[in-house]
């Protein structure tokens, strides 16, 4: 039984789609409950989240727990539980349905689950007006802003893949560069290890990830604001207008810019690399960036590449992507952390799971709690078939 719920765990980290069916049915299967919201009012409330909030929901409706999400969003735990307090008094999730007590984060998530995938498909996040300018993160002086980038202190390996990417951003100058790779390769890592490294070079350097599915105008207003060094920058109401203004920043100081999970406003349909219906504008900012003149960078990380990259890219371009693959030997690091034993067959766990360190991680958890850590008695087991379900996710 543990087994099947770890593979289970593996299967929502590993495929977007994956996750959110299983999110539904889960959820909607653990509750039981009859939700009385309309998609309508479920929508309203969301759109008027601010990013913070907007970015806790969503983690949680990816199964992440108060540890991880607080990483991810750069706050304390604390505050992750009084966000979803928050939320939950927001959604009016009620804490009793006819007299039987309810785990109101569970009932939040179930909402979430039912409505999300609707208001994604809907187009639901129309192009705010520049009204969402006051909503924006205060305004401040500091040359980096983080916005909840995860901790990359503990970072092994891929010493090839940046210095082929600092080759390409300080030497070579290219402006647009995608990071690209399969769920938990270690995209969002690498960016953050990337900026580190680099961040000498730059004026200014934001991090941004696109999870909470902002609007462009909204996340145009966000870069100019941070960019243009105002704490009420002229914004208009107008996509093309904006990005004007950016790239008048791109051209005045040398900023890098880093969108993480760029894949949450594609359609993860039949096309590869097509965006929502409800941010084909994000083409437009994609287009400019690459085509036009500046001396800035954006770095975006995302389990698709985008149309424009594969349309401007080329080896002596300033546009570029590079696919990540796994960690290679530098995994065993990874495992030596985690405490396991029998490094002799490390190798062979390693490439069972193609070096993945979101896999990696997950495995190694299961094989300290089910086989004391024993890498060797996890892989004879697995011949038996008992753990197949984790080993073939
Ligand atoms: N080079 C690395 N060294 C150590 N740990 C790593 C490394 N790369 C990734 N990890 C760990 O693996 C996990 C997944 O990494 P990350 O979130 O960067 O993957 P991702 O490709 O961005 O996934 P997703 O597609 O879901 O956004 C994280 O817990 C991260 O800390
Ligand atoms: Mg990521």
């Amino acid at each position: 039984m543990v087994v099947f719920v770890n593979s289970q765990k593996l299967r929502f980290h590993c495929d977007y789609k994956v996750l959110q069916v299983n999110c539904v049915c889960v959820f909607k299967k653990q509750t039981g409950i009859h939700r009385t919201m309309s998609l309508e009012n479920f929508t309203t409330i969301f759109e008027q989240l601010t990013p913070k909030p907007k970015s806790v929901l969503i983690l949680l409706l990816e199964g992440k727990d108060d540890e991880e999400i607080s990483q991810e969003i750069g706050a304390t735990e604390a505050t992750v539980r009084k966000h979803v307090q928050n939320l939950c008094d927001r959604f009016e999730v009620p804490s009793e349905i006819a007299g039987i007590k309810k785990n109101r984060r569970q009932e939040l998530i179930a909402l979430t689950a039912q409505y999300l995938p609707d208001i994604a498909k809907n187009r639901a996040f129309a192009p705010e007006k520049v009204r969402f300018a006051s909503s924006l993160p205060s305004f401040s002086q500091n040359p980096q802003d983080w916005g909840g980038a995860p901790d990359a202190s503990v970072f092994y390996g891929r010493s090839d893949e940046l210095s082929t990417l600092q080759q390409w951003i300080v030497e070579e100058n290219c402006r647009l560069i995608a990071l690209l790779g399969m769920a938990g390769i270690g995209k969002t890592t690498l960016s953050v290890k990337l900026a580190q490294n680099i961040q000498e070079k730059f004026d200014r350097v934001i991090w941004r990830s696109l999870r909470g599915i902002p609007s462009l105008n909204y996340l145009l207003a966000d870069l100019i604001q941070f960019f243009s060094k105002q704490a009420n920058p002229n914004l208009s109401d107008r996509v093309d207008l904006n990005i004007f203004q950016l790239l008048e920043c791109f051209r005045r100081d040398r900023c890098l810019v880093i969108l993480d999970s760029f894949d949450a406003i594609l359609s993860h349909g039949d096309f590869a690399g097509h965006y929502q219906d409800a941010h084909k504008d994000y083409s437009q900012l994609l287009k400019r960036i690459g085509q036009e003149p500046h001396q800035s960078c954006l770095i975006l990380t995302s389990l698709e590449k985008p149309r424009e990259i594969a349309l401007l890219e080329g080896e002596t371009l300033p546009v570029r992507s590079l696919q990540l693959e796994g960690l290679g030997s530098a995994a065993k690091e990874l495992l030596r952390a985690k405490g396991l034993s029998a490094e002799q067959r490390w190798g062979t766990l390693i490439k069972l799971y193609r070096g993945n360190p979101l896999a990696l991680k997950i495995v190694a958890s299961t094989i300290q709690e089910l086989f004391e850590g024993n890498v060797a008695d996890f892989l004879d087991m697995s011949l038996t078939g008992i753990v197949q379900d984790i080993i073939f996710w």
